[in-house]
């Protein structure tokens, strides 16, 4: 038996370790366990993702919860740390770029050298190589320490393999097959379409809004302009924004919530006006439902970008970069920035003209987790 750790802990996590699980339990030899850092703790930012993913309840939950990055990055791996010691798995397995990810593969690596082991446990990157090049953002310290520190890294596009290559990787760790998300948005796209959230939410010609990076949220100046702006919107199109908890908490804290504290639900919306609505984080099934039928997506978000492309939604990313350059290249994704003129330029160019052809980039068709856990089999 091979012990198997699939790490989560962030809600998009959730959705790329689901596929894995899935394939990792076709193999008798492979004993998987589901380890819960706690990163996201609400109900809707965690275990309703497990529910929708019909993922079982994590074999391991280390209960870390929010902080400043060192402190929630370090007791990440305290806790994981003592896992390792007595679980001894002989794969951890990280996801994606959030603090969650780099603590469990620093964690791993500290381990290895003090029980004198090169190779064991393996280390492992899934959605390896994205790359914003833009180093003021957390995620992008994440994805570059924990690529450095891999044994084996799957990318999702070629683009990222060149990343990894330019930074000196060795070619033979890399392996480029397709994106893991994509495998749960193809999963559960039919399901989606029994959500009942927009009638719910008496939603027909609606744009969607997500909204949580740091930097467009916890300035209160660019955050006062982003939602102005999205009020100038609202005017010819109704607005849906499933409110991160970051968001909620410095919208309420800058006054931009005309009547907070209030409970955000889909069953009891708030309004910031009549058209645009403010509502929880959705569960993953309504918010799939959300996005197939919107007239276009506002976001900030890496996984909302590729989730568009694929779904062929205009997506407007309220951003100065992306790690995900193929969605602009390949599919229906725009930067626009965070600036009032652009951001209006690019939703009225999407509401008056025919949206740009797409195409769906490279190995992103579902069978991604088959792909890596034949080579991780191969490994073992
Ligand atoms: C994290 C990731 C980010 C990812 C995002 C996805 C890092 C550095 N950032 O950002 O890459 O895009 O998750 O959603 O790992 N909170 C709650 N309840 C929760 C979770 C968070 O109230 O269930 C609040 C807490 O006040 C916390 C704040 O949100 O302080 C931020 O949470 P944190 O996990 O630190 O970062 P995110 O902004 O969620
Ligand atoms: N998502 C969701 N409900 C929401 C917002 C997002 O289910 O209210 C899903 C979305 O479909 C995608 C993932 O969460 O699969 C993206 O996560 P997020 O935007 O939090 O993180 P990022 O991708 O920016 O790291």
């Amino acid at each position: 038996m091979k012990k198997i750790f699939l790490v989560g802990g962030a809600r998009p996590n959730f959705m790329k370790i689901a596929p894995l699980w899935k394939e990792f339990k076709k193999y008798k030899h492979l004993d998987v366990s589901i380890v819960h850092t706690g990163q996201h703790y609400d109900f809707e930012m965690s275990q309703a993702f497990f529910q929708d993913l019909k993922l079982p309840n994590p074999n391991f939950y280390l209960g870390i919860g929010p902080g400043t990055h060192a402190e929630q990055t370090a007791n990440i791996m305290i806790k994981f740390e003592k896992l390792l010691y007595t679980e001894t798995p002989d794969i951890v397995i990280i996801v994606g770029d959030v603090n969650s990810t780099i603590a469990c593969a620093l964690a791993t690596i500290k381990f290895r050298c003090s029980v004198n082991s090169t190779n064991r446990p393996l280390i492992v990157h899934i959605e390896s190589g994205l790359r914003s090049f833009d180093r003021t953002i957390p995620e992008e310290i994440n994805r570059v320490l924990t690529d450095t520190i891999s044994d084996l890294l799957f990318t999702p596009s070629l683009d990222a393999n060149e990343n990894l290559k330019e930074e000196g990787t060795l070619e033979s760790k890399i392996y480029f097959t397709g994106n893991i998300m994509i495998d749960s948005l193809l999963a559960y796209k039919k399901l989606a379409k029994k959500s009942k959230i927009l009638e719910k939410l008496g939603l027909k010609k609606y744009a969607l809004l997500t909204l949580h990076r740091p930097n467009n949220v916890d300035d209160k100046k660019i955050l006062i302009e982003i939602i102005n702006t999205l009020k100038e919107i609202s005017k010819t199109i109704p607005i849906v924004f499933p409110a991160h908890p970051r968001t909620k908490k410095r919208l309420t804290e800058f006054g931009l919530l005309p009547d907070a504290p209030i409970t955000l639900s889909s069953n009891n919306p708030s309004a910031i006006t009549n058209n645009f609505l403010i509502i929880d984080p959705v569960r993953y099934i309504d918010f799939l439902s959300l996005e197939s039928n919107a007239k276009f997506i506002l976001t900030d978000s890496g996984g909302i970008q590729e989730e568009s492309t694929v779904l062929g939604i205009p997506c407007l990313t309220l951003r100065d970069n992306t790690e995900r350059p193929i969605t602009v290249t390949q599919g229906t994704n725009i930067i626009v920035g965070t600036k009032r003129e652009s951001i209006l330029k690019a939703v009225y160019k999407i509401m008056t003209i025919k949206t740009k052809k797409r195409k769906i980039p490279e190995l992103w068709d579902g069978k991604t987790a088959q792909r890596i856990v034949k080579i991780l089999n191969r490994e073992l």
